[in-house]
């Protein structure tokens, strides 16, 4: 890391890296615009997403699965 970090918030940086399509998809199982689900849900979430298997239809850049990982290190915060 080349500067400090700063706290990662749920609105600010980890739900708009949820497409409508995530959401749509995975609303049976969770609202990934929802910051409770999200947060419930959140070791299952980077499980699939730092494996590469979700989305469905592409893995995310490394930068997005480092950020979530960062949200999840400090605290999960709203
Ligand atoms: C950032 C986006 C996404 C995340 C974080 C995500 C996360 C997950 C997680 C954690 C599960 C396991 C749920 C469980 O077992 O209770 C799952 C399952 C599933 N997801 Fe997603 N998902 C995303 C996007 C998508 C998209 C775009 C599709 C397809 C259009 C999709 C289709 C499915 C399907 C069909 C399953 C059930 C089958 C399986 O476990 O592979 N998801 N997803």
């Amino acid at each position: 890391m080349t500067e400090p970090a700063l706290p990662v918030g749920y609105a600010t940086s980890i739900r708009p890296l949820f497409r409508e399509l995530d959401r749509n998809s995975m609303l049976k199982a969770f609202d990934l615009w929802r910051y409770e689900d999200v947060l419930d849900h959140r070791d299952a979430i980077l499980a699939r997403l730092s494996a590469g298997t979700m989305p469905c239809d592409g893995a995310w850049p490394a930068s997005s699965v480092d950020l979530l990982r960062r949200w999840i290190a400090g605290g999960s915060l709203p």
